[in-house]
């Protein structure tokens, strides 16, 4: 093969030039007008999380949460009626046509990189490091599910028939990939879309529903719809006109929103507490490094971080895994995400509840390697805390945190390190760290994450390659992996005709 024909193969993601050097630079600027690792910015909230007060929908490209008040029943009533009767053309066209306006969009996200950059860091404080990869995973998903929307035509040599309207509920952390994908997916299957952004991150889902729009989606057939979070289930889920609903949240999110629909298929990635396993027979070097990325990437603030870290045998106590450990902790380079160098930036909200206790207290037996310092007034900006002697059945061992803490717990043995790992009521990712075979095969077949990844880190699954979802409490629905094969299926009636055969 040509090296062109090398480099289409290969997914964005995985482009160095895409990761280091945006394309459009333009915007970027912005950022270097902001005067850099200021934590008093994040007290005056000139930039960070942008809260929706009022429901605001509209099908203009312009500044949609300033939009004007509403009579929010009948709006909501009016949208979705409207994207209801959307849905019958667009499901109609050739999956052909919808495939191209997509890829042509993964065009038009690219040539936006440095504006869906700029978007990302100011709402939601998401560093370049972090964001970067994200757009180039927007744009992974746009062209896969554009190639599984052609292939659903030959699906027994019969295409699926579209639903109508799938309502996407997208949460903060990830605010570029994951909206694009619950996007692509449903309107490459046929269906119209109401995007409901989650509050904190109101400003990149218009971004990315405008980027969609100049791509040739039609404005009736994706809807931004914005609602404040407590509203949802009210204003949107009841209507029986929403098909399917795709959601990225909390278990208690999802089954609050079966309760409103307890019909409406759902496909729900929900939460997770995840953690990394390190053997004695690892690559030391590498499970130190994946493990930090794992931990404190975005802050913690993903459902796929590791906030622990189960060390088997003589790893526990091995000196050199603990000194490189806190040496790789303490020189991450925390602040603000208009510096491109930042590595680690905010939280999404002052720190509170169970992260501000896991930030600030030791429960008995755990003590800091690390301690966390609070670097801002407002309790947003933390440095990186390290906690030993996390008890087995602690709250600390079975809570998911969403923040930059990461708690070691000693095994014996490997098979103690592996019912820790798999005592949580969730399963979405998992990580091990081990070169010796057998280890690997005794793990693969015992530990129970929709993900797990050998020698590697828990987080940044890669569309097409490394499906993404849960099992247990982490997933609710359907259950199938976004990023893979089977995904675009749950959101046809395909389902329902296999069933009345
Ligand atoms: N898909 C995201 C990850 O894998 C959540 O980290």
């Amino acid at each position: 093969a040509s090296l062109a024909a090398l480099t289409d193969e290969v997914p964005a993601s995985h482009r160095i030039q895409d990761r280091r050097q945006p394309v459009d630079a333009q915007p970027l600027s912005h950022f270097a007008n902001t005067p850099d690792t200021d934590p008093s910015l994040l007290g005056n909230r000139k930039w960070g999380a942008q809260i929706v007060e009022r429901i605001a929908i509209s099908d203009l490209g312009v500044d949609l949460v300033a939009a004007h008040s509403v009579d929010e029943a009948a709006a909501v009533d009016a949208v979705v009626n409207d994207a209801h009767a959307a849905g019958a053309s667009w499901g109609a066209r050739p999956a052909s046509e919808r495939a191209g306006i997509l890829r042509q969009a993964a065009v038009e996200f690219e040539k936006r990189r440095g504006e869906l950059l700029e978007v990302s860091g100011s709402e939601c404080g998401k560093t370049l490091d972090q964001s970067d990869p994200e757009v180039s995973e927007a744009i992974d998903f746009l062209n896969y599910y554009a190639d599984l929307a052609e292939g659903l035509d030959t699906v027994d040599g019969a295409a699926p028939e579209p639903v109508r309207l799938t309502l996407v509920v997208p949460p903060w952390n990830f605010p570029l990939a994951i909206p694009t994908g619950g996007m692509a997916a449903a309107l490459a299957a046929g269906s119209a879309v109401i995007v409901k952004p989650a509050p904190q991150a109101a400003r990149c889902g218009s971004v990315l529903v405008e980027t969609l729009w100049a791509a040739g989606v039609p404005k009736d057939v994706l809807r931004l719809v914005h609602v404040p979070e407590n509203e949802v289930g009210k204003a949107l889920i009841s209507s029986p006109k929403v098909d399917r609903l795709i959601l990225t949240g909390a278990f208690d999110t999802a089954t609050l929103f079966r309760s409103f629909r307890p019909d409406l298929p759902l496909l729900a990635e929900t939460s997770g507490k995840n953690s990394l396993i390190v053997t004695p027979n690892a690559d030391l070097d590498l499970a130190v490094k994946d493990l930090v990325a794992s931990a404190f990437g975005h802050a913690g603030q993903k459902c796929s971080a590791a906030s622990l870290g189960i060390m088997v045998g003589s790893v526990a106590t091995s000196e050199r895994f603990r000194t490189q450990l806190v040496d790789a902790v303490t020189s991450l380079k925390v602040g603000l995400p208009s510096d491109p160098t930042t590595q680690m930036g905010p939280v999404i909200e002052p720190a509170g509840g169970k992260l501000k206790k896991a930030l600030t207290t030791l429960d008995p037996g755990e003590s800091w390697l690390v301690e966390p310092r609070q670097l801002d007034d407002e309790g947003r900006l933390w440095s990186p805390g390290v906690k030993t002697g996390v008890k087995r059945g602690s709250e600390y061992h079975l809570t998911e945190y969403f923040g930059p803490v990461l708690g070691l717990i000693e095994a014996a043995d490997f098979d103690e390190a592996i019912a820790i790992q798999n005592e949580t009521e969730y399963g979405l990712t998992a990580g091990l760290h081990s070169l010796e075979r057998s280890e690997l095969e005794t793990w693969i077949d015992k530990v129970e994450a929709g993900n797990a990844y050998v020698n590697r880190t828990t987080t940044g699954a890669i569309v097409r390659r490394q499906p993404f979802g849960g099992w247990k409490k982490s997933a609710v629905g359907a259950g199938t992996k976004a990023g893979g094969p089977n995904y675009l299926v749950g959101l046809t009636d395909w389902t329902s005709r296999e069933a009345t055969k």
